[in-house]
């Protein structure tokens, strides 16, 4: 069985995170993807350091952090002493990327790289041997529940040429529904954030969401 999603922790409900955690272990996910929000670089705070170890230890699956936060070079030995498997970190707050995607496999991490709508894909050329994965971001970072942007479909299939044989995954996250993820893996990318209009809808269980978002991308 295949498996394309990995949750957005901060669409739970945040009273029942534990409980969350649980029920998405026995989902089968690809991976936890927990965001980190500064308030600096955008406009929201997310996810703590107790927040985030409570999780890694709950998790039986990778837990991927997306770190929207103005230099993440001062979190990455703090990351990896938390229990993450992935750092990905947004190329926008680095010039510097190459040793940062070192320093994070010195720690014992995965290196990633999210990409903001208005960062070209081809600034990542001479980086995809040392990445892991890379997230594009198909909204603005910041909050869950925005529109998906529809030019992302190219940006997927020019950064899937791009990566080639290479073992490098492609995450989207932002505003992706079922038929949006449908149309994302068809372009090439591996994983879709599951959020708001996927794995967190109102009034539904998560279980059932999982079931019918399965279903759409068969
Ligand atoms: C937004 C975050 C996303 C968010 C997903 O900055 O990075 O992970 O939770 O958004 P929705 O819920 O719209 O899919
Ligand atoms: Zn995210």
């Amino acid at each position: 069985m295949m498996y394309h999603t990995s949750p957005s922790l901060l669409c739970a409900d945040q009273l029942r995170l534990g409980e969350t955690v649980e029920l998405l272990n026995g989902l089968g996910i690809d991976w936890f993807h927990i965001d980190v929000m500064d308030g600096s670089f955008v406009p929201n705070f997310a996810f703590g350091a107790d927040a985030i170890r409570a999780v890694c230890s709950a998790a039986k699956r990778p837990v991927y952090a997306h770190v929207m936060a103005v230099n993440p070079q001062n979190h990455i030995e703090s990351f990896a002493a938390l229990g993450c498997d992935y750092f990905c970190f947004h190329l926008e707050t680095t010039n510097n990327p190459f040793r940062l995607c070192q320093q994070i496999r010195a720690a014992g991490m995965k290196p990633a790289a999210a990409l903001n709508p208005a960062t070209g894909v081809e600034r990542l050329a001479d980086l995809l041997d040392c990445l892991d994965a890379v997230t594009l971001m198909s909204v603005e970072p910041g909050f869950s529940g925005q529109s998906f942007l529809p030019f992302m479909y190219d940006k997927i299939a020019a950064l899937h040429r791009m990566i080639g044989g290479r073992p490098v995954l492609i995450e989207v996250d932002g505003g992706v529904n079922n038929e949006i993820a449908r149309r994302c893996l068809g372009c090439g990318c591996d994983i879709v954030v599951g959020g708001y209009f996927t794995l967190f809808q109102k009034g539904k269980a998560i279980s059932e969401c999982y079931q019918s978002f399965e279903e759409a991308i068969k």
